[in-house]
């Protein structure tokens, strides 16, 4: 395919140059702005440039590392390929790289994990500080300049209206026909100024399908031609499909006592096997053609849509299988009409999803009997991946759904404890509690008969004695009675599996 055809604007094309070059506008320690988000849409040729420009620096003796934001998770070649020269000194917003795991885990990386919703925001607010270099990737760009975005929305927007200087990488891997399938909402503003956003249904077009971008800001144009990181799904196991039996059979209840539409009411669905498996299970529902609103398309999604189950996806990026990927590209103008995807202020904004009602399913770490639920940080303090949207949907939600085995490590661990080792959802943003054993709805429940529920139904059957041990006596020994709690002996029932070595501590 020719430059001419992917990039229209001959002003840009004049600022074509390699990704090494492009990589020398990056300096020590500023703040650079990444377009991806779960894998997909992510630059791809200049981090790795910049990675080897890191380490060539490091070996000659000249410290360098760099700020880096982004959508939410990435991939190897920016991600791992940074992390490995020890190039990045803090992160935000969310993170799935092993590497970068283990670098924020042993104190060697800063990370500020928040909401995706607020990133944007907080940004244009100006607590982030400066955005010194926008890297973005993009299927093309038009000949006024404005860039056809790729595989997912993210933050771009927003990094390059804030970034002092743009580089843009056009990754022709991309299929050409996401031209038209993106909705960029240039509506937002801040406090006093803000209005509300006008969606009223997932498929509604508020905005335009381009990036607006000033040609004079942008330093260099990359060409690539590479592949998201498309991380194939593990088929689902026993537990997972047992969690979507449980879930789909609540639906159908909700449905069948007029609590829900027969359509349902627009999905969320979080990344992992567990929320791909209720997907699957949705296939061969009784629901009439549902929608979602939600963050990420995942493979279920993408089947649902081919299916003729959904009828309009809204999120902000793609997390595919190789697979899905591949036979999505070949296909794209089949679906670009029923999916938009938007800037992720807006896929995951709090006052679109309580509008639409959605419904939140989400995967955890851990939830207590009270329904306190751990999505991030293992042992609490450990960081798994990040909030992610799992807070912008589960709040805001009509219902608000956490799903996970009962146990973790081969049985050695208890999904259901007396008190999680870190909460990122409340009890009162927890309404529905799924694993294999069963599901426990917990909406008008007071804690202590949600604390039954979740032993009695949540729990593994190993672990549910010292769970009803210990709710026994918080009863009769707790200092307050509305949610009786023994602290110290909460706390201990996990830094046992520490001290047993069951969960090695970092170094
Ligand atoms: N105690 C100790 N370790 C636990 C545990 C527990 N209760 N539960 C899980 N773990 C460990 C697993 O053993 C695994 O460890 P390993 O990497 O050493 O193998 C690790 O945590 C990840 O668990 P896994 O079951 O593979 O996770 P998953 O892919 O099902 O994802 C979350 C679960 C919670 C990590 C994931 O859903 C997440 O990141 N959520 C937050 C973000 C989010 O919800 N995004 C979607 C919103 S749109």
């Amino acid at each position: 395919m020719s430059a001419r055809h992917r990039i229209g604007c001959a002003r840009l094309r004049d600022k074509r140059m390699s990704a090494d070059e492009a990589a020398r506008f990056i300096t020590p320690h500023s703040t650079v702005g990444m377009s991806g988000f779960t894998g997909s849409g992510y630059p791809k040729a200049v981090p790795m440039a910049l990675a080897a420009r890191i380490e060539a620096e490091h070996a000659a003796g000249r410290p360098f590392r760099v700020r880096v934001w982004t959508g939410a998770s990435t991939g190897p070649e920016l991600d791992g390929a940074l992390a490995r020269a020890e190039g990045i000194e803090f992160r935000l917003p969310y993170n799935s790289d092993p590497l970068v795991r283990e670098q924020i885990n042993s104190g060697r990386m800063e990370y500020f994990d928040l909401h995706l919703s607020q990133v944007a925001p907080m940004a244009w607010q100006g607590f982030l500080g400066p955005l010194d270099t926008a890297v973005i990737e993009v299927s093309g760009i038009r000949e006024d300049g404005a860039l056809v975005p790729s595989s997912s929305v993210g933050n771009n927007k927003t990094w390059i209206d804030q970034a002092r200087q743009v580089i843009v990488e056009v990754n022709r891997w991309q299929s050409a026909a996401l031209d038209g399938m993106h909705d960029i909402y240039y509506g937002t503003a801040l406090p006093p100024n803000r209005v509300p956003i006008p969606i009223v249904r997932p498929g509604d077009r508020i905005g335009e399908p381009y990036l607006r971008c000033d040609p004079d800001k942008v330093v260099a144009v990359v060409e690539t031609d590479a592949p998201d990181r498309n991380l194939p799904f593990r088929a689902p196991d026993a537990a997972a499909r047992a969690i979507a039996g449980h879930l789909l059979e609540f639906l159908r209840h909700e449905v069948k006592v007029g609590r829900l539409p027969s359509a349902l009411l627009p999905i969320q669905s979080g990344v992992g096997n567990i929320p791909n498996a209720v997907l699957g299970g949705l296939l061969d529902s009784p629901f009439e053609r549902m929608n979602a609103y939600t963050e990420v398309i995942q493979d279920g999604m993408l089947e649902l849509l081919a299916a003729d189950r959904l009828g309009v996806i809204s999120a902000t990026g793609f997390s595919l299988s190789p697979e899905a990927a591949a036979a999505f590209n070949a296909d794209v103008a089949r679906y670009r009409e029923r999916i938009l995807l938007r800037p992720q202020e807006i896929s995951n904004h709090p006052e679109v999803i309580r509008r639409l009602g959605c419904l939140a399913m989400n995967g955890m770490i851990e939830a207590d009997i009270y329904g306190a639920v751990n999505s991030t940080h293992v042992m609490g303090s450990r960081i798994q991946n990040g909030i992610g949207g799992s807070g912008d949907f589960a709040r805001n939600a009509y219902i608000s759904i956490f799903m996970t085995p009962s146990t973790a490590k081969d049985g050695r661990i208890s999904a259901i404890v007396p008190q999680a080792s870190h909460v990122d959802h409340i009890p009162q943003d927890v309404q529905v509690l799924v694993t294999e054993q069963g599901l426990a709805d917990l909406r008008g429940l007071s804690p202590k008969q949600r604390a039954r529920l979740v032993i009695d139904t949540c729990a593994h059957p190993d672990y549910r004695p010292a769970l009803a041990d210990y709710f026994a006596r918080a009863r009769a020994h707790s200092y307050g009675q509305q949610s009786p709690s023994l602290l110290t002996e909460a706390l201990s029932w996990h830094q046992r599996f520490i001290d047993t070595g069951t969960m090695r501590v970092s170094s």
